[in-house]
């Protein structure tokens, strides 16, 4: 049964769109879970460039200010109150103390405690350092959606993964191998070359190189997937390197500074768009809705995930661990590519 004291903490707050400074460290009451939903006591949350967009209020799935950033995060359950529509494969692990993870569609994460509804949080396997979980769930999902969803992608393929040295990019250059597709990645971070080649990626550095004179004089029959985060001279570039029956994915746009949603909004037509010319398939992806959308794909999938950073499989490339209360920090330092990596906040909890 959950308690009925309220509990006490701090979340960060985006009170109005702009820099790090427009973020709050506010006082913070959660009650005691409605039914369906656990309350939990965040140890780590995940930080991804997705936050610092939101705070800008550039993001294609803004939430309205004022809000609470970040997607990810592993915490310790307070309580739960079952409900009758509960799924009980979902939430006969949920006693107090149980360690879960859990990808939140609408942000939310850089909080001490929260009440999240059951079918979010799927339970650490045992072990399992909760600051190395919290870095898996929004790249890694992603990448997931990537490969299996929309590429449906198959042992022995080919694929281009345009910035590959990135957290999706990396994550599913991991998976790709983990699954014996053959890869070209995009790059230019230094160290970003022998990085991909642990993971059996050719790298092709964007700055210096053209990726389709690259990957069409490498792979003249075409490639079954191109992942790209782009957009602009990308797409037609990326399609055009598609063998036939080959998927572009889409899952970001760059934009303008301040017209990144307007921009991500055209981009986003365009891709719809080519989908219309036969023979070669496009699509989008955006795992906020996905896993709205299908809560069974989601827990399986991050079920799955989570196994395999527990075994060993999976490594998470952590660049700092920094208290939550340093969140506004992180994200100055973010601006100022100070981290190569994910940076994971951790409470007072850990
Ligand atoms: N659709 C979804 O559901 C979803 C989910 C998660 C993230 N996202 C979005 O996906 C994007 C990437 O996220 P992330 O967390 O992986 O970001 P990240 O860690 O900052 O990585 C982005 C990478 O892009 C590379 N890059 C920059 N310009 C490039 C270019 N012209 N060509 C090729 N690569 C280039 C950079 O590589 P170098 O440093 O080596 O140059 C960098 O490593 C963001 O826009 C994020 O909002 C979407």
């Amino acid at each position: 049964m959950p308690g009925t004291r309220d509990l006490h903490g701090h979340a960060w707050v985006v009170e109005t769109f702009g820099g790090p400074d427009t973020m709050r460290w506010t006082a913070t009451v959660t009650p005691a879970p409605a039914p369906g939903h656990a309350r939990v006591r965040v140890l780590a949350a995940g930080v991804g460039f997705t936050d610092l967009m939101a705070r800008q209020g550039d993001y294609l799935l803004q939430r309205k200010a004022p809000f609470t950033p970040g997607y990810e995060l592993v915490a310790e359950v307070v309580d739960y109150a079952p409900s009758a529509g509960d799924d009980p494969r979902d939430t006969a692990a949920l006693a107090p103390g149980t360690l879960v993870a859990a990808a939140l569609p609408k942000m939310a994460a850089y909080a001490e405690y929260l009440n999240l509804p059951a079918w979010q949080l799927v339970p650490l396997p045992e072990g399992l350092d909760p600051v190395v979980a919290a870095a898996v769930p929004l790249d890694h999902l992603t990448a997931v959606s990537l490969l299996e969803t929309h590429a449906r992608v198959r042992r022995g393929d080919t694929l281009l993964i345009q910035g590959a040295s990135g957290g999706v990019g990396r994550a599913v250059a991991r998976l790709g191998q983990l699954a014996g597709l053959r890869m070209y990645g995009t790059a230019s971070a230094p160290g970003a070359a022998e990085q991909l080649a642990r993971y059996g990626v050719t790298p092709v550095d964007y700055r210096t190189q053209d990726f389709e004179k690259v990957v069409s004089a490498a792979e003249p029959g075409g490639v079954q997937a191109v992942f790209d985060h782009i957009g602009g001279a990308n797409l037609g570039k990326g399609y055009r390197l598609l063998a036939p029956g080959g998927t572009l994915v889409s899952y970001a746009f760059t934009g303008r500074p301040g017209r990144m949603m307007r921009d991500t909004a055209v981009g986003a037509a365009r891709v719809k768009l080519m989908n219309l010319r036969p023979g070669r398939r496009t699509a989008l992806c955006m795992v906020p809705n996905e896993l709205k959308a299908d809560h069974s794909w989601y827990r399986d999938a991050l079920t799955r995930l989570l196994a395999l950073t527990r075994d060993g499989s999976l490594r998470p490339a952590i660049a700092a661990t920094r208290p939550l209360r340093e969140a506004a920090d992180v994200h100055q330092a973010l601006e100022r590519r100070e981290f190569t990596g994910k940076v994971v906040l951790t409470t007072a909890g850990h």
